[in-house]
């Protein structure tokens, strides 16, 4: 018992001197770590005899309950003193502003997909790809276009020394959808597409979302209800539309749907129609039994009309500036 005082009286002194933080923990594993002298003493109690053992017990304890505490006491003071030293020595200007950190924000092109995507499964439509290197049949001709159809000069073509080209629209999923899975069918398909355009509302590729719905008994009302609803969702009011007539080789009949702006001028936002029976033929689907319609836009346009970007090369640009007006 004299014998373990003496040590403690020791250990509080090697502690009170203790110079750095390492120093203290080498002295605190030294002594109380697992195989440190004060828990060797605990070990030792089970040889004593019984009656000595609580005792002795309790002032092993009690010495290391001291020097745990003041091992936390010198650590305290230890830490305090490190941290005075570094403010002191002039590294630390707690007066200078912070670096800042820059909020990311999801692209706006990539935010309207989203929101375009959601909108539309929310009205029973499934997702679905196509390859953006197709052949001439998907691309045109099962799209009611063959060769030499006057359409196929307005698409401005990237065609590849293969004979393959990149695809101009999403409407060749329609095909490929139509083939595969035949009717009925609701999906729709929105991706990359590719032309030979530049300028402030054309880039060589943008993206497109294809819809496309096949069913026994669907009608001009149906496309047209579905496409009055996605346009009041996706411009989060109620909007007027009208349904100007069109043509693509694809549909009959065809149209165009505008939607009015402020101030009152009408803007163009799709192209759609009830599906050409050849191009259902084309895909497998008895045009006898089944009706389709399908729609087609392009997203980039669809997100200048909704943010009121004037410049669609601002979405490829990169400049932050631009990217972080839509921060949330
Ligand atoms: N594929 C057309 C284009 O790129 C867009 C389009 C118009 C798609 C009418 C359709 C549609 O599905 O019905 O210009």
């Amino acid at each position: 018992m004299a014998d373990l005082s003496e040590r403690l009286r020791e250990a509080l002194a090697a502690v009170e001197s203790a110079g750095t933080l390492d120093e203290l923990e080498a002295l605190r594993v030294r002594l109380l770590g697992r195989n440190g002298e004060i828990t060797a003493q605990l070990k030792a109690l089970g040889s004593l005899p019984a009656e000595e053992r609580p005792t002795v017990g309790k002032a092993v304890n009690r010495a290391k309950n001291e020097l745990g505490a003041a091992i936390a006491a010198r650590r305290k003071a230890l830490s305090k003193r490190r941290l005075d030293a570094a403010l002191s020595e002039g590294g630390i200007d707690v007066s200078l502003p912070g670096r800042g950190v820059l909020p990311g924000a999801e692209h706006p092109l990539s935010r309207t997909i989203r929101r375009v995507r959601a909108i539309l499964a929310g009205a029973g439509f499934a997702a679905r790809s196509g390859p953006e290197i197709e052949d001439e049949f998907h691309n045109f001709t099962a799209l009611n276009m063959p060769a030499n159809h006057p359409a196929r000069d307005m698409h401005d073509t990237f065609y590849l020394p293969s004979g393959m080209l990149l695809r101009t629209h999403t409407s060749p999923v329609q095909v490929r959808s139509m083939l595969g899975e035949g009717a009925p069918l609701k999906v729709i398909s929105l991706g990359r597409v590719f032309r030979r355009d530049s300028d402030q509302t054309h880039t060589p590729v943008f993206h497109q979302v294809e819809g496309l719905a096949v069913e026994e008994g669907l009608s001009l009302a149906n496309l047209k209800s579905l496409l009055h609803e996605f346009a009041e969702q996706f411009f989060e009011r109620e909007v007027e539309v009208r349904f100007r007539a069109s043509y693509f080789p694809f549909t009959e009949p065809s149209a165009e749907m505008d939607v009015r702006w402020e101030g009152g001028g009408w803007l163009e936002i799709l192209g759609c129609g009830m599906v050409h029976p050849e191009v259902l033929r084309f895909g497998g689907v008895d045009p006898e039994r089944y009706t389709g319609y399908a729609f087609g836009m392009g997203v980039e346009r669809m997100a200048m009309l909704r943010y009121g970007v004037r410049d669609i090369r601002r979405f490829f640009d990169n400049d932050i500036r631009f990217l972080g007006q839509f921060a949330p």
